[in-house]
């Protein structure tokens, strides 16, 4: 915890207290839409960035000034802990790519490793942004959960679109699969332990591929993991933020257990997904970016729509339904931003 986070908008909310608007971040805040990080990208490799702590303490700060908003969100990536388990892993343009992924090898298990110390160079990222950051902005930390995390172990290239092998092994092996999530959780949950101890403020668990699986096999076999996460998150005393995207009516199942904040994707407007999840459980979302391909004067008529939404709901985050699409014009997402802070909440 930082010195002043009592003034932070977001924590004021995920606390549960009342604020004159919601606070405001975005998912892919960093990269992809600033002008200043494109810049800085032309001289290195994404693996330089995160791994130097000046420059990936740098990034993760640039949408507190370029865009105003309310968080930064460490600049690392969620395929970090399948790369401190052994995995070989390039960022190409192609998408992340793993040598021999999981789903193609005879034996899966084998060749995995669990050293937690090699990811002590994102604490010392931690360390860095902590250094240099505002006092009343804080810090989210993250990292994927193990259904989404899995899928990319086991498909081995990101982005071949719904990870049909890897879904298939899931459906074949399903005893190795369960080794396969309790290793990858447990390294996880070491990774969360070591961002707590170096001051995060705030936790995001990422399941961005939640909805490539039934809801029920989701239930079964990834959703216990995530509460033993929570839990973790929890117990030193910090908000947990989860995403499970493309659910749908699964997010009626979900539990305090699971999830403090719920951060809900573009599918389901919010005033459902207020009358679908827990009371208890606080919202985050959902605009969606690709809106913000759009004029500005139809970006502000949808983004009325959200106006009755803030005044009646207190507990809610203002933030994208996934996360900033490249080539969104910078200009439009400095306009949401803005627009968030400045609109006319009407709240008392
Ligand atoms: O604002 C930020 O960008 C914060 C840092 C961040 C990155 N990845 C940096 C990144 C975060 C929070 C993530 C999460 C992430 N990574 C998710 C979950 C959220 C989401 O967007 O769905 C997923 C599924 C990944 C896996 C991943 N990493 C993919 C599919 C890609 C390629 C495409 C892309 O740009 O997202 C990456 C690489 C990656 N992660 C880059 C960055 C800045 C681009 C690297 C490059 O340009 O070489």
């Amino acid at each position: 915890m930082q010195t002043n986070p009592t003034e932070s908008i977001l924590l004021r909310t995920l606390k549960g207290e009342s604020t004159e608007r919601p606070p405001v971040w975005f998912m892919r805040q960093a990269g992809r839409v600033l002008p200043s990080y494109l810049e800085i990208k032309k001289q290195y490799t994404f693996w330089q960035m995160m791994q130097n702590p000046e420059v990936a303490a740098q990034v993760t700060l640039l949408p507190v000034e370029d865009l105003g908003v309310d968080a930064a969100i460490l600049f690392s990536d969620i395929l970090v802990v399948p790369y401190a388990m052994g995995m070989g892993l390039d960022f190409t343009d192609a998408g992340p790519t793993f040598d021999e992924p999981l789903a193609f090898r005879e034996n899966p298990i084998n060749g995995l490793f669990d050293d937690p110390t090699k990811l002590d160079y994102i604490y010392a990222v931690i360390d860095e942004i902590n250094r240099t950051k505002p006092a009343h902005i804080p810090l989210i930390g993250f990292c994927g959960a193990p259904l989404t995390v899995l899928l990319f172990m086991l498909q081995g290239l990101g982005r071949k679109g719904d990870f049909p092998d890897a879904i298939r092994f899931i459906y074949e092996n399903r005893e190795t699969t369960k080794q396969l999530i309790d290793a990858l959780t447990d390294m996880s949950i070491e990774y969360i332990k070591g961002q707590i101890k170096h001051g995060i403020d705030v936790f995001q668990l990422f399941d961005t591929h939640a909805g490539l699986l039934p809801f029920d096999v989701y239930n079964e076999l990834f959703l216990p993991p995530v509460r033993k996460i929570a839990q973790v998150v929890r117990d030193a005393g910090l908000p947990f933020i989860f995403f499970p995207k493309g659910i749908g009516t699964g997010i009626a199942k979900l539990t305090p257990e699971e999830a403090d904040f719920l951060s809900v994707d573009w599918q389901t407007s919010l005033t459902n997904a207020r009358k679908l999840v827990h009371p208890e459980i606080g919202l985050q979302g959902n605009v969606d970016p690709r809106l913000l391909f759009a004029p500005q004067e139809e970006i502000e008529k949808e983004l009325k729509k959200y106006l009755r939404f803030g005044a009646e709901n207190q507990n809610w985050i203002f933030n994208l339904g996934h996360g900033f699409m490249p080539g969104i014009p910078f200009e439009n997402a400095r306009f949401l931003a803005d627009w968030a802070k400045n609109a006319d909440w009407k709240r008392s």
